[in-house]
């Protein structure tokens, strides 16, 4: 993948060379473009050593844009990346000024963009910087982020650039450059995160899923050209762009999230750590400690993965699970007794697969296996989601080979 990576003047501009490495080490080609304030941040010289390619900063060089013209430049791209981008590039994209070369390639390209937004909290939620943000989605641009956190200025809020590996990951994830995505045109469900089921106004049962795992695949979904429909338990992370984001609380919610869009649905993955159980009464006030030991009815909740594989028209059914022991076995059960068609099956506890950055699963169907050692879970769940893709088609064929009618001479 070739990427013109635009490095504006924001002080996330010191983490560019660590965005380099990271989009390099999954086989990118980078040319940085920088603007003029850019280099009051980061040097040239460790950009141009981490990069492996002359820095480009001036439309009016003679000497480079004879080697390769702005225009060249923007046609190589397969993505142009603009991180940090601040609310002055964001502004100058939207009025299409292109006084500038990262600018005027913006201008020029036919490639995606995608724009990792870095500024002051107050900045970011500037009604002039919305209405652009919104502006450039509206345009399909990728707005990547930002964070929410403790900012250089010492203050706090959103606006802070994502980390360089949430970028790298995403950007690589997504389906650019030539040929379409193995899902393109498809409708993908993905449900992610924990489930919270209430005790009492101030009390919950829930679980340690961030939705890590989940937002990663639905990313990979939508990176493969599906629209993608993510149902997000409660979880801490920047909501995914590209895609319709359906957020709930209970299980029940998820529940009947999942079946309002499940009609449309080619594939739907479970990825979300559903509650198996919910208090069977929720107090209406809060329960007043009283005796040394309380005890608390639970009930099950209503099992989403099962009831969608029993749909009549079920689209392609892909589980998770997640199990402390005999993971493949308890997995393998699971695509049975559930009727699915495929199970992602991953061990948990013991500070591995929940809350991680990495993860490492095993994947089973009807009639094969296949294990993807401990990854990223963006980079795991482009994996997955090619295999997923894989035997959805390969199903898809099956189940539409055309039907033969043999006219027999006896009718
Ligand atoms: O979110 P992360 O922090 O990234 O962690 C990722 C993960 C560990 C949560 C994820 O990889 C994972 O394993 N998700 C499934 C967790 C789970 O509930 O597994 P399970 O074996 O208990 O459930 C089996 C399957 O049934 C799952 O697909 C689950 O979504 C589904 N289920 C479970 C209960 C329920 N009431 N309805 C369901 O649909």
């Amino acid at each position: 993948m070739n990427i013109v990576l635009g490095i504006t003047g924001g002080i996330a501009a010191y983490k560019a060379p660590d965005l380099v490495r990271r989009l390099r080490e999954r086989g990118a080609e980078v040319q940085i473009v920088m603007t003029v304030s850019a280099e009051e941040f980061v040097t040239t010289t460790a950009l141009q050593a981490v990069s492996g390619r002359p820095i480009r900063s001036n439309l009016w060089d003679k000497e480079a844009e004879a080697a390769m013209s702005h225009i060249e430049l923007a046609r190589w791209a397969d993505i142009v990346l603009v991180a940090p981008a601040t609310a002055e590039i964001m502004a100058r994209i939207v009025s299409g000024a292109a006084p500038d070369l990262l600018t005027t390639i913006c201008l020029a390209t036919e490639a995606p963009i995608a724009l990792a937004p870095a500024m002051n909290h107050v900045m970011w939620n500037n009604p002039a910087t919305q209405a652009n943000r919104e502006l450039l989605e509206q345009r399909g641009i990728h707005i990547l982020g930002p964070d929410t956190g403790s900012q250089a200025c010492g203050e706090t809020g959103a606006g802070r650039m994502l980390d360089p590996e949430t970028i790298a990951a995403t950007v690589c994830g997504l389906s650019v450059g030539k040929g379409k995505g193995a899902l393109e045109g498809r409708t993908v469900i993905v449900t992610a995160g924990p489930t919270r089921e209430a005790i009492d106004p101030v009390r919950y049962i829930t679980n340690r899923s961030s939705g890590k795992m989940g937002y990663a695949m639905a990313r990979a979904a939508a990176a493969q050209g599906a629209n993608v429909v993510l149902i997000s338990g409660p979880v801490n992370l920047p909501p995914p762009t590209g895609m319709h984001v359906v957020n709930v609380i209970t299980a029940q919610e998820m529940f009947d999230a999942t079946h309002e869009h499940v009609g449309n649905a080619d594939i739907f993955v479970a990825a979300a750590a559903v509650a198996d159980y919910r208090p069977t009464h929720v107090a209406s006030q809060k329960i007043k400690k009283s005796k040394e030991t309380s005890r608390i009815e639970l009930v099950r909740c209503p099992d989403i993965l099962t009831s969608v594989a029993a749909l009549k028209r079920a689209p392609f059914t892909v589980g998770f699970a997640a199990e402390t022991q005999n993971v493949e076995d308890y997995a393998r059960l699971k695509l049975e007794d559930k009727k699915l068609d495929m199970v992602v099956a991953n061990k948990v506890g013991d500070g591995v697969g929940f809350d991680r950055d990495e993860n490492a699963v095993t994947v089973l169907w009807r009639n094969g296996r296949q294990e993807f050692p401990a990854a990223a879970k963006s980079d795991l769940a482009r994996s997955v989601v090619d295999l997923i893709a894989q035997n959805f088609q390969a199903a898809q064929g099956a189940d539409t080979e055309p039907r033969l009618t043999v006219l027999s001479n006896l009718d």
